[in-house]
C-alpha cells in the first residue's frame, strides 16, 4: 500500500481518480439509466440509505504521536499492518466485495473480472445467488489462491434439493464460507425500478445470466415441469422486454429464491447439516437476533442492512454495529456492511469491533468504469487508504483500532 501511495504521488497514472467520494458520479454516465438506478437506488424514500453514509462522520478519529512503528527482523521500520483473522481465514485487509448480483449489468466482464481483479489484491470475493456468471466459473477466475465465500439466497424449504446441489457446487469449487442472506426473502421497495420497469432478473435472463439457471437440479426440475429444456425457453417464450414480462425460467427462479417469509431459526439446522464450513448470517440488525444467532450456533453474522435497499425508515447499520458486537462479539465474528465509501470509514468499522468490512456499490463503480482493472484500483484505493489512514493514526495492528481512537461528534462541542 505504501507502493500505492507513492505511485499515485508520482506519474503513474490510475485508471481513474483516487478520490472515492468521485466514483458514483463518473459511473453514472457509463451506465444505462435502469442499470444505474439498480446500483443507485434505494428502499422507498432513501431514508436508511442517507442515514448509513451519515452515520460515519457521527464519529472521529482521533490520531496518537511519537508511536514507535513495527520493525522487522532486520530492524527496518514497516508500515502499520491491517492484517486479520475473519472465520478462521487469514486476510491482509479487513474488507470483502460484498455480494452483488447479476453483474454483468454492470460491465460484460462481470463477476469474473471482480473475482479476478479481488484475488489479485487478497480481497475474498463473495458471489452472489443472482450471479451473472456460474459458481464454477467464478471459481476459476478467482483462481487458486483467491478466498472465495458464496452467498446464498434460500430457496423456499420444498426446494431443499435446489439448495442442497447449490450448496455442493460451491462447495466442490473452493468456496469456504457460507453466507445466507436474510433481509431479501422479497425484493424491497425500490422506486428507481419500478419507474424504470427494471427487474434484474428479467435484464439478467436477456443477457444470459447463469442465477441458478445452470444448476442441474433446477433445470431438471423445469424440465419435468414444463416438458421441455429451460435452454429453449427463450425460443419458446420471448421475453417481452418493454411489457416487463418474465421468461418463464425467470419466473420459476423468482418463486424459488423470494418466495416469501417462509423460514425460521429452526431452519437452520438444514444447512449447517449440508455446508461443513463456517456460516454466516447477512442481514442482522438487531441485538436479539445477534444473540439467536449464536444461539443456533452460526459462526458469524453481517450487521447490515443491505445497504439500504430494503427497508425503507430502517436504523443506519453502523449505528446498531457496537450494540451487537457487546451482546455477541465475543462469541461470533461480527462483520458490517452499509455506507462504507473510503478507508477512514472502514477504519472506524474496525474500531466499533467489526472483524471485516464488506464493500458494495464502490467496487461496482469501479467494474462499471474500468471492468477488471477498475475493480482493482478500488480495491487497492481503500487498502492503501485503510494503511495510510491506521499509520497516520498511529494504529499499528488492528489490535490498535478500538473505541478508544474514536470520539462521537455529538460529544465533542
Ligand atoms: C446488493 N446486495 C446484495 N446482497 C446479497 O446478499 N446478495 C445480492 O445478490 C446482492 N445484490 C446487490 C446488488 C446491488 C446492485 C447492490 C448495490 C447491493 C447488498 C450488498 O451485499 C451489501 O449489503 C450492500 O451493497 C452494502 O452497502 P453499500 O456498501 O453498497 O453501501
Amino acid at each position: 500500500e505504501q507502493q500505492v501511495y507513492t505511485s499515485g504521488l508520482h506519474s503513474n497514472r490510475p485508471p481513474f481518480t483516487f478520490q472515492t467520494s468521485e466514483w458514483e458520479k463518473l459511473a453514472k454516465p457509463v451506465l444505462s439509466g435502469s442499470a444505474w438506478g439498480y446500483i443507485h437506488g434505494n428502499a422507498g424514500a432513501g431514508s436508511t440509505y442517507t442515514k448509513n453514509i451519515a452515520s460515519f462522520s457521527k464519529y472521529s478519529i482521533v490520531p496518537r504521536r511519537l508511536v514507535p512503528s513495527l520493525k522487522d527482523a532486520q530492524g527496518n521500520e514497516l508500515f502499520s499492518t491491517a492484517s486479520t483473522t475473519v472465520l478462521g481465514e487469514k486476510l491482509n485487509f479487513p474488507i470483502a466485495c460484498a455480494p452483488v448480483g447479476v453483474q454483468k449489468i454492470f460491465n460484460s466482464a462481470g463477476e469474473t473480472a471482480a473475482s479476478r481483479a479481488a484475488a489479485s489484491i487478497g480481497v475474498p470475493y463473495i458471489l452472489s445467488t443472482a450471479s451473472s456468471t456460474s459458481i464454477e466459473d467464478v471459481a476459476k477466475a478467482n483462481g487458486e489462491g483467491g478466498q472465495r465465500w458464496y452467498q446464498l439466497y434460500w430457496p423456499a424449504r420444498e426446494h431443499d434439493d435446489i439448495t442442497i446441489s447449490m450448496l455442493n457446487r460451491a462447495k466442490k469449487a473452493g468456496y469456504t464460507a457460507l453466507f445466507v442472506t436474510l433481509d431479501t426473502f422479497v425484493l424491497g421497495w425500490r422506486p428507481s425500478d419500478m419507474d424504470n420497469g427494471y427487474n434484474p432478473f428479467l435484464h439478467a435472463d436477456r443477457i444470459g445470466v447463469e442465477i441458478g439457471f445452470t444448476d442441474p437440479v433446477f433445470r431438471s426440475k423445469f424440465k419435468d415441469e414444463h416438458g421441455y429444456d429451460i435452454d429453449e425457453d427463450a425460443k419458446t417464450h420471448p421475453i417481452d422486454i418493454e411489457g416487463g414480462s418474465l421468461s418463464k425460467a425467470a419466473q420459476e427462479w423468482t418463486k424459488v429464491v423470494f418466495p416469501g417469509h417462509s423460514k425460521s431459526w429452526d431452519d437452520i439446522k438444514f444447512l449447517q447439516e449440508h455446508w461443513d464450513g463456517p456460516i454466516v448470517l447477512k442481514g442482522i440488525q438487531s441485538v436479539a437476533d445477534a444473540k439467536k444467532a449464536v444461539e443456533v450456533g452460526v459462526q458469524g453474522i453481517v450487521v447490515s442492512n443491505h445497504g439500504g435497499r430494503q427497508q425503507d425508515g430502517g436504523v443506519p447499520s453502523l449505528a446498531m454495529l457496537p450494540r451487537i458486537v457487546d451482546a455477541v462479539g465475543e462469541q461470533i465474528d461480527v462483520l458490517f456492511d452499509s455506507g462504507v465509501r473510503c478507508g477512514a470509514d472502514v477504519i472506524k468499522a474496525v474500531a466499533l469491533g467489526a472483524k471485516c468490512v464488506l464493500v458494495g456499490r464502490p467496487y461496482i463503480y469501479g467494474l462499471a468504469l474500468g471492468g477488471e482493472e477498475g475493480v482493482r484500483h478500488v480495491l487497492r484505493a481503500l487498502c492503501g487508504e485503510i494503511v495510510m489512514g491506521m499509520h497516520l493514526a498511529g494504529l499499528r495492528t488492528l489490535e490498535d483500532v478500538n473505541r478508544d481512537i474514536l470520539v462521537r461528534d455529538s460529544d465533542l462541542f
